[in-house]
């Protein structure tokens, strides 16, 4: 519900030595769904103010949230005297130029050489559901999306006259969900163009800062750690100057009670729909209030936006919990599979695959790939996945990206025998692309180098041996779309792994011109989405999964158009538990491409028990990665009882409630997980030890999520107990070896 409340803000200051009364017209604009409270207020001089933001407020004048009675009082005898004001109320969409010297969300440089900009509200109105974000000339902006009757949008209109700037506030409002979405567009209605310099997607303000900021870290194969830290006074903050979301931040940040834990306290959780560059800065100012702003990165970016023409920011999801980290991360999952995911397999169990990399890496024929097949069938595996290496004359990662033809020296006839081949046996057939990248020594870059992102004149910068192309070039575009198309046209693919290897540098475009070569780095991304649109519009049942050289884009830009993400090349079981968890704060299982694979791990050269790589891919789309026809007899066998422990708990993970039980960041010798049916039925557990120690008694961990009236059964061990007594006494787990794990199925009695 979006409602508006008039009122008349009155106090009395001192004021040239005398106390004096003033009061001020504002008007609150709240929205409400019974779960949390949003609300703005506008001031009579039509400033955007912040008022509240979390748990729901009863329906009452809350305009004094505003702390407009603070020192120093606005509308005294000089109505110009505002700077201090300007430098401490809290805003929704700060500018820069007018006194606020906090982080401001939106910065404008016009033909004169000025950035000043001083947006004032020139109305709002409300709209039902969840109007798609829109930018001229764009064709899709990943988004999440409702329902007439599942949301309400709010859109507050700013201007500033001087530049004759509008700025359109999206806020959108889940019916049932603490979560608010918000976006941002700028439109040019003047003359004369001018440079968006940074234009973030929106600001959130809190009147203390005890707070600590919570952020997903890594690098390659070590994806999204988490790191929890105490603000203090200044900036912190996570960014991405790579052109892609990138391994080493994720776009997620959460501000959370000192005190909070998974199961209580208060959390913030902040999520950028975006796949390139991005900034998450929370600031404490001299005052002790808190600032936080997140979009695209204002690094390196600006944007010439010419008469009539209009720029959109990407969506920042906002969730609120006072439950907790847990119910944060919940409330994330439950918008993501409902009102991110599209498609056909958005609420689909996922296929068994068999993805060959690392199998045989470079060095496979259709003899190989089929006795992979094979055998992978004859255990009930459901899918073979042909990964990198089967096109131009790929046989080592120096050569051929752009090069989309199949090598018939590995694959004679083209993949279409191989194809009805795997058909043949009952299997679905998918494949690798990375339709982003050309390697200087293909056919593609011979006949177009120009189509590389680069600036002419300096030396490339080649990482793997490849450069990227240059997606804001619609020529581009089409060419590589319509090389996918063919091999797609010409087998019965029904899954695509889009691959991305590398991070941009020389951001120059030779089809963009002088004035808008700085925007390249987010028209690279929408480039990106555009192709990845035409792909899942054209085969609606293809199943794409998004990688980036493991899990460097895994945002909620990619999940738009893919239901699930590579999450790390690491498929270290042990090393997964940590990735898994971190990932786990925002995006949920179903989206989290999970695999078996050979061990000693071609990464860490660890050997873990066969049993426990599938207990931790179990979170997760669920597959494998070895040469199935040379693993251990014994670990071949057990692969039809993975997959039906799979088929049995996939329900669950991919639709259920997800408690984290351990932490493996504070206590890295044990993790346990569990999913919870949402109709509380029934639940799985999972305990994974991870260096055993001598003499220690058996662990004692809560169950979580359970109702307590209920009476549930260990179907494992038999024990039957009321869900209270599972939550508050727990469930006893006896040592097991290094690596061990262990699963416990809950179910009602
Ligand atoms: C990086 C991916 O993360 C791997 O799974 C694999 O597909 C390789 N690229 C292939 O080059």
């Amino acid at each position: 519900m979006i409602t508006e409340k008039k009122s008349t803000i009155t106090y009395r200051k001192w004021d040239n030595g005398a106390m004096r009364e003033f009061s001020e017209e504002v008007t609150v604009v709240r929205m409400d769904n019974g779960a949390i409270t949003y609300a703005c207020g506008i001031t009579q001089e039509g400033y955007l103010l912040h008022c509240y933001f979390g748990a729901a407020i009863g329906d009452d004048d809350i305009s004094y949230l505003m702390r407009l009675s603070d020192h120093p009082f606005t509308p005294n005898g000089n109505n110009r005297d505002r700077l201090i004001f300007m430098d401490s109320r809290l805003f929704e969409f700060p500018c820069h130029g007018t006194g606020d010297y906090r982080e401001p969300c939106l910065m404008v440089l016009d033909e004169d050489g000025m950035s000043t900009c001083d947006l004032r509200v020139t109305g709002y109105r409300t709209v039902k559901g969840k109007p798609a974000l829109k930018q001229k000339g764009v064709s899709v902006i990943p988004a999440t999306y409702a329902a007439k009757d599942e949301a309400e949008t709010l859109v507050i209109t700013l201007e500033d006259a001087h530049l004759d700037l509008t700025a359109e506030l999206t806020y959108t409002m889940f019916t049932g969900l603490p979560v608010v979405t918000r976006s941002a567009r700028v439109i040019n209605h003047g003359y004369n163009e001018f440079r968006i310099q940074r234009l973030l997607s929106g600001c959130v303000e809190w009147d203390h800062s005890a707070f600590d900021m919570i952020t997903l870290n890594g690098t390659w194969a070590r994806e999204r750690a988490v790191s929890r830290v105490a603000l203090h006074s200044g900036k912190q903050s996570v960014d991405s100057k790579r052109g892609i979301s990138s391994h080493q931040h994720n776009p997620f940040a959460a501000l959370v009670s000192h005190d909070a834990s998974e199961e209580s306290g208060e959390a913030y959780g902040f999520n950028l729909v975006y796949s390139g560059n991005f900034l998450a800065e929370a600031e404490v100012a001299t005052s002790g209030f808190t600032r936080f702003v997140m979009g695209i990165n204002p690094f390196d970016f600006s944007w010439l936006l010419r008469p009539e023409e209009d720029l959109t920011a990407p969506e920042l999801v906002m969730v609120y919990s006072d439950k907790g980290i847990g119910a944060m991360s919940r409330t994330f999952h439950d918008l993501y599979r409902g009102h991110l995911i599209r498609g056909q397999w958005k609420d689909k169990m996922r296929p068994v695959l068999i993805n060959n990399w690392e199998a045989t890496y470079f060095n496979f024929d259709e003899e190989k790939l089929y006795a992979i097949a094979k055998t992978a069938s004859e255990k009930g595996i459901e899918m073979l996945v042909l990964d990198d290496g089967w096109f131009g004359k790929r046989n080592y990662d120096d050569c051929s990206l752009g090069d989309w033809v199949v090598n018939e020296e590995k694959l004679k006839g083209g993949l279409k025998p191989l194809v009805d081949r795997i058909n043949a046996l009952g299997m679905k057939f998918g494949l690798w692309f990375e339709p982003e990248m050309v390697s200087p020594d293909s056919d593609l870059y011979r006949a177009h180098p120009e189509w590389a992102i680069q600036i002419i004149g300096r030396d490339m910068t080649q990482a793997r041996e490849q450069y990227v192309l240059d997606y804001s070039n619609p020529e581009v575009r089409e060419y590589v779309y319509g090389q996918i198309r063919a091999i797609l046209d010409s087998a019965n693919v029904e899954y695509i792994k889009w691959d991305m290897n590398r991070a941009l540098s020389e951001v120059g475009s030779t089809s963009l011109p002088r004035k808008r070569q700085r925007e390249l780095w987010h028209r690279y991304v929408l480039g990106v989405y555009e192709v990845m649109d035409r792909l899942t519009t054209d085969y609606p049942y293809l199943l794409l999964e998004n990688c980036s050289s493991g899990g460097a884009r895994f945002d909620p830009g990619m999940l738009y158009f893919s239901p699930q993400i590579w999450t790390s090349d690491d498929t270290d079981a042990i090393e997964r538990i940590k990735i898994q968890y971190g990932t786990s704060l925002c995006y949920p299982a179903s989206a989290m491409g999970a695999h078996v694979s050979d061990c000693p791990n071609h990464i860490l050269g660890r050997t873990t028990p066969f049993a426990t790589r599938g207990d931790v891919a179990l979170v997760g789309t669920f597959g494998y990665e070895l040469d199935v026809t040379r693993i251990p007899e014994e670990d071949r066998e057990a692969i039809p009882g993975q997959i039906a422990k799979f088929k049995k708990f996939n329900p669950l993970v991919r639709t259920g409630d997800w408690y984290r039980l351990g932490n493996p960041f504070e206590d890295d010798s044990f993790d346990a997980w569990m999913f919870v049916a949402k109709d509380r039925s029934e639940a799985v557990f999972t305990f994974v030890q991870i260096l055993n120690r001598p003499s220690t008694p058996s662990r004692r961990i809560l169950l979580r999520g359970l109702d307590p009236k209920k009476v549930y059964r260990n179907e494992d061990t038999g024990e039957i107990r009321l869900g209270e007594t599972w939550m508050k006494g727990g469930v006893i787990v006896g040592a097991q070896g290094d690596f061990a794990s262990r699963t416990m199925h809950f179910t009602v009695c």
